[in-house]
């Protein structure tokens, strides 16, 4: 249930304060949204003419409670609320297939739950255009499609949807119906202040039906209390970047918008002809095959430990098999040695940044022809073969630039980045990746700075 500071600051992020009043309220919960707005209303934030509140909610246990707080926070004042015990996708597709767009203001905290693919939610979404995979981002776009031109949206929902090959039909319905207007992060902008964990998952978003897209509003607090918060103004460019195919939501953190280089980043994995699986090597199935020891023929194994800021193999007294045996067994299983880029799956919270990655370089291996790679790695590689050295070299820069953690923590509060989420990112041209390869390859030594000072000067 969404705490009441934070309903308060949702119903405050509404900046149409005039006119009719019809509100949605979908997955009502006990009512904290509605309560929140009506509080507002009361204060004199707003100047509705007050009209109905429609509240949906599934679980008949909360009704009570949910009747209750609203009636209470309506008091005297002269509004319908109209409490329904009922599935909001059900009716709102009913509405929406009647061509019934009866609300001003929609507020929501919705349910998150992922739809499967084979259910009758699915299925009665794509009945009207909407082909999504949670339920929030079902619930949001229902509720923007029901919504009258020119009104406004208030959601707070996970972060999750901003990339993510997923989500992009979501983010696409989010432009084709409406501009986004305003974006809330939860984030630490000051070292004084501690981001909230669980709200630093989520954003709150402000959509405006059928309205010109103009510039963005972002705002950060580190959580409710909203001590810290700031707010600045973006072009929408900045936010979501001209001709991207995946229509990805870029939110700036951190006050900065240095980091982000429109235009120079619209290629996909497969546009500079790399690909990227998770390492094919699960150790469990085949521990018959596994050797702490290498031995001459035997394949090196290469586990995350091997790859910390540095290659670092063998490694003497690992607790795990550094070594795999070259079988008829196994080969499928191996890679020919070349230049690969390899990446922890799981980073651990200490860690400065979600992706640390590295050049695995063949001179490390000499004389030997396979490399095994154990399941927690991510590996970059071009048809299960090596790729040259400069590139390698480039996309290990890329990928430890402070630009990509950004991304990264932008899009998730997880640790784990897997290969689905690297193969959803943006990559420079193959012309950049080795200017920045060649830039690395010249230098034996370098640092976060110097990492983020060339990736400036190049891609800038
Ligand atoms: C995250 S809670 C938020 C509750 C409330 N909006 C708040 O902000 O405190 C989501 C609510 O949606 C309700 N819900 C889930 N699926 C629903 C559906 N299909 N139709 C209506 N309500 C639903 C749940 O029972 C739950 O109360």
């Amino acid at each position: 249930m969404t705490p009441v500071k934070i309903a308060r600051f949702m119903a405050s992020m509404f900046s149409r304060k005039g006119g009719p009043l019809r509100l949605l309220d979908p997955g009502a919960g006990q009512g904290a949204l509605s309560c929140a707005l009506l509080e507002a209303w009361k204060g004199g934030f707003f100047t509705f003419q007050p009209d109905a509140i429609d509240a949906f909610e599934i679980d008949s246990l909360l009704l009570p409670t949910l009747r209750k707080n609203v009636e209470r926070e309506k008091g005297n004042l002269a509004i319908d609320i109209n409490i329904r015990n009922m599935d909001f996708i059900e009716h709102a597709v009913h509405c929406i297939l009647c061509r019934e767009r009866p609300y001003t203001h929609a507020i929501l905290n919705p349910p998150y739950k992922k739809i499967r693919g084979d259910s009758r939610h699915r299925l009665i979404l794509r009945d009207v255009g909407i082909e999504t995979v949670n339920l929030y981002s079902a619930f949001v776009a229902l509720s923007l499609a029901m919504l009258i031109a020119g009104w406004q949206m208030v959601a707070i929902i996970p972060r999750s949807f901003c990339n993510g090959p997923y989500f992009k039909p979501f983010r696409e319905f989010i432009r084709r119906h409406s501009s986004i207007v305003r974006i809330h992060l939860f984030e630490a902008r000051n070292k004084a202040f501690k981001a909230d964990k669980v709200l630093q998952e989520n954003v709150i978003i402000m959509l405006e039906r059928d309205t010109p897209q103009g510039d963005v509003t972002i705002s950060t607090s580190a959580d409710d209390t909203l001590r810290d918060y700031s707010s600045n103004t973006y072009p929408f460019a900045k936010i979501v970047y001209p001709g991207d195919p995946q229509s990805f939501f870029h939110v700036p953190i951190n006050g900065g918008d240095t980091l982000v280089y429109p235009g120079l980043l619209s290629h996909s994995l497969s546009d500079i002809d790399i690909e990227v699986s998770t390492g094919p090597v699960i150790d469990f199935r085949m521990k018959e095959f596994l050797r702490y020891q290498h031995e001459p023929g035997d394949a090196p194994l290469l586990y995350p430990a091997h790859l910390n800021e540095r290659v670092k193999w063998p490694i003497d007294g690992f607790k795990k098999p550094n070594a795999i045996a070259y079988r008829p067994e196994t080969m499928k299983w191996l890679y020919p040695t070349g230049f690969y880029v390899g990446a922890r799956r799981v980073s651990s919270k200490e860690e400065k940044r979600r992706i640390v990655a590295n050049t695995i370089d063949p001179s490390r291996f000499p004389g030997m022809g396979w490399l095994g790679f154990e399941n927690h790695l991510n590996i970059f590689h071009r048809r299960k073969q090596g790729i040259s050295e400069r590139i390698a070299r480039g996309l290990t820069v890329y990928l430890n630039s402070s630009f990509i953690d950004n991304m990264i923590r932008r899009f998730s509060g997880h640790t784990q980045v897997n290969a689905t989420d690297l193969r959803s990112l943006q990559y420079p041209s193959r012309a950049t990746l080795e200017d920045l390869g060649k830039w690395a390859q010249e230098r034996k030594e370098f640092g976060q700075e110097a990492i983020d000072h060339i990736m400036e000067t190049i891609l800038k």
